[in-house]
């Protein structure tokens, strides 16, 4: 008899798309706009905070939950910025990014057979997400230009199973900020079938025309019944230092608590010292990422409707969604093969973000989070990009 070699769960997903697109980069000498990393410096200070702290000795496990220096950061800085009163002895969980914060909070609330629903386009790790924590999908298909959602739709997505909503704001891929009467409609329906709320705000200083933020949990009834996941990553330009975070009730954290201890144990304690005096930067500080970021923005957008392709201009985050079709009759697979292989530019297929990939297939993402000399070079690059001829050789 023969077993098969992978779980069922593990067989289920494939590698990620985004991750592989930065090793095609690599190969082929690409400009990377396809994983969101920055390719700037991070903030001087916090650098050297995290230098000292190494060279200080805090080198061995942090507390489980999160090094208490930084939790009491967390819990000032959501306060300073959403209002929102947050205990730091029992309500935040410190973890490996807030990629871990997402799996551990799914496999803390989760039973094999619950119903999730995500928003689609999607962050692709939500896929995996639900099914490593036994979750069915239910997708909710957020529309172009805007990016809405048909409040019908969402209302029939909801039933007796489900047992929680992903709702990433500002969001990846699209760039949509959620406005406070869509997060209203969801919380009401939230409410109305007891259901969880696990937003991912990591974007959330990443704003562009004047447009807000929201949080989840600062509505009227949601404090208690929404897991809130933030990190370092993006806000001070750290992704390779893995540090995130889950704010959530007592109860709740309880149990994302135990999940991440058998997960990871912690996440690097120097780290969590840098982040500490990150958290309390000045308003200032966020006030000028912002600024740079739609700066860069504006460059690459303007070098994308250059070079023909038609895109929604984001609000938040720091991608932006660009249809193919007025440039290529080639799907979105072949489209970003020819771009990383013969342009030089690596992006994301659409159908990443998409459960059926045929609904991805006339879109490509960009990600600017990148020196403008970077987007400048890319944009130089896609200019002219004519429609290959499928029938040659490659
Ligand atoms: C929406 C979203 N959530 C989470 C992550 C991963 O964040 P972290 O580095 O904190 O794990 C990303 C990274 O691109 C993202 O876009």
């Amino acid at each position: 008899m023969t077993r098969d070699l992978l779980s069922r769960k593990a067989a289920q997903f494939t590698e990620s798309v985004i991750r592989e697109m930065t090793r095609l980069a690599n190969l082929h000498g690409a400009v990377n706009l396809a994983q969101g990393m920055p390719d700037f410096p991070a903030p001087q200070e916090i650098k050297e905070i995290a230098c000292r702290a190494i060279m200080s000795d805090v080198n061995q496990y942090a507390v489980t939950w999160g090094a208490p220096r930084f939790r009491n950061a967390i819990a000032e800085k959501t306060g300073r910025h959403l209002g929102l009163d947050i205990d730091p002895e029992r309500e935040i969980t410190v973890t490996c990014g807030s990629t871990e914060a997402m799996i551990a909070s799914l496999l803390a609330v989760i039973d094999p057979g619950d119903e999730v629903i995500v928003f689609e386009p999607f962050y692709e790790n939500y896929g995996p997400d639900a099914i490593l924590s036994g979750a069915i999908p239910r997708y909710v298909t957020l529309q172009p230009p805007d990016w809405s959602f048909d409040p019908d739709r969402l209302a029939a997505a909801f039933n007796e199973r489900t047992r929680a909503i992903i709702i990433n704001t500002p969001n990846n891929p699209t760039g949509k900020v959620f406005s406070r009467e869509e997060l209203q409609r969801i919380a009401e329906l939230c409410i109305r079938w007891d259901v969880i709320a696990v937003t991912d705000e990591i974007y959330e200083h990443i704003l562009y025309d004047g447009s807000s933020h929201c949080a989840m949990a600062t509505l009227d009834g949601m404090r208690d019944r929404t897991i809130t996941i933030n990190g370092l990553s993006k806000t001070y330009s750290v992704t390779g230092w893995r540090v995130g975070y889950a704010i959530a009730s007592a109860a709740l954290t309880a149990g994302i608590r135990k999940v991440h201890d058998f997960l990871t144990v912690g996440a690097a304690a120097p780290l969590q010292e840098a982040g500490a005096a990150a958290l309390g930067l000045p308003d200032s500080y966020y006030r000028e990422l912002a600024s740079a970021y739609q700066q860069r923005r504006d460059t690459l957008l303007d070098g994308l409707q250059r070079a023909g392709l038609r895109c929604s201009v984001p609000r938040g985050a720091y991608y932006i969604m660009a249809d193919i079709s007025a440039v290529t009759a080639l799907d979105d697979l072949e489209f970003t093969g020819h771009l990383v292989r013969d342009v030089g530019v690596a992006v994301v297929p659409g159908s990443s973000f998409f459960h059926r990939a045929s609904d991805g297939s006339r879109y490509i993402r960009f990600c600017f989070c990148k020196r403008e000399s970077t987007l400048l070079e890319a944009a130089r690059r896609l200019q002219g990009i004519l429609q290959p001829d499928p029938s040659q050789p490659r």
